[in-house]
């Protein structure tokens, strides 16, 4: 009921709403509303009570509006302007709908709660409302089609890079970009195009970052085993701060990758991966690679050696390891 509550409040920040209102949408007394308000304004959420007009939500802590972002982004570029739902679909479509309408470079959607997240290869992805971290940002690089996928990996190199300076937390990179902990997976990323012949127009960098959910919240995930940095850390994240981080990490990697190419960004990437010189099995659209993992191409794809000596390139597969 907390989060219903919550959300509620966020739906009709800057008015009033009433208690028999909120009484009648989530179905319970008015004296149970009381009582979660109560409670929400002990954890820190400031809520105006006023006789005859209701509540009203003045500021909520660990907000991931446009100015909670602003408090920290110090950025050349990247999320100077930030658009915040409290829940969507997924903030992929809406940054592909502000990227048709104009939207600059760093362009940042970001929302607290996603109902139909998207993943990669297909797959969903869970964000819980209010705990968790959904980002899409929208990129316009002078690249062409193939070289898009590199950007994931700059992503990756970039998010653990700012997780680390956030938390202090030291997270692995799984080929292509996912983040873990422990072998548990902690972020997603996922980048998707729109691409004239030999230009890509768009790219859309999602980020998906499990940060304050508790491990209760993480349960329903059973393909993949899920982590949070609360989970690791016992610590609230400040989530504002942490997608600051990521855009001021990005930015600086993504311009040396404009500027001088992949070789950079790769011996960071490759100084972070577990996926290295290790036996993995890759299940690619055409079937299953296992192999010995020497190492990644100059464009990002990854090298597997199997037990004949034969060295398979994979561009894009799900990895056992
Ligand atoms: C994966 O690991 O499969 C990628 C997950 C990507 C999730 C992020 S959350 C923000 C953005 N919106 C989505 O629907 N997906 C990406």
């Amino acid at each position: 009921m907390r989060n219903k509550l919550v959300q509620k409040l966020v739906e009709h920040q800057g008015t009033f709403i009433s208690g028999e209102s909120l009484s009648q949408s989530l179905g319970v007394s008015r004296t149970a509303v009381w009582k979660q308000m109560d409670a929400l304004k002990k954890s820190g959420y400031q809520i105006d009570s006023v006789p005859k007009k209701g509540y009203q939500l003045i500021a909520r802590p660990n907000g991931i509006q446009e100015h909670d972002i602003h408090l920290y982004v110090q950025t050349k570029r990247l999320g100077h302007t930030v658009t915040y739902y409290d829940s969507v679909p997924t903030t992929q479509t809406l940054a592909h709908e502000w990227a048709e309408g104009g939207a600059k470079e760093g362009h940042l959607i970001v929302a607290d709660e996603q109902t139909g997240g998207r993943g990669r290869l297909g797959r969903n992805w869970h964000s819980t409302f209010g705990t968790s971290i959904s980002m899409s940002l929208i990129l316009r690089p002078k690249l062409s089609p193939q070289q898009t996928p590199q950007l994931t990996l700059v992503a990756a190199v970039a998010v653990t890079r700012a997780i680390e300076k956030v938390t202090q937390l030291k997270a692995d990179i799984k080929w292509p970009n996912d983040i873990l902990i422990k072998g548990k997976k902690l972020v997603g990323i996922l980048t998707e195009m729109q691409s004239e012949p030999g230009l890509a127009k768009v790219v859309i960098l999602g980020i998906g970052i499990n940060a304050n959910q508790s491990e209760d919240e993480l349960s329903h995930d059973e393909r993949n085993q899920a982590t949070s940095l609360k989970v690791e850390s016992g610590l609230e994240t400040n989530r504002a701060q942490l997608i600051a981080t990521v855009l001021e990490e990005f930015e600086w990697l993504y311009d040396t990758y404009l500027e001088k190419g992949f070789s950079e960004i790769k011996l960071l990437w490759e100084a972070r991966s577990i996926s290295i010189g290790k036996k993995l099995k890759a299940q690619t659209i055409n079937g299953t690679v296992t192999g010995m993992s020497t190492g990644i191409t100059a464009e990002g794809a990854l090298l597997l050696e199997d037990d004949e000596g034969i060295v398979h390139t994979i561009y894009s597969a799900d990895i056992d390891q």
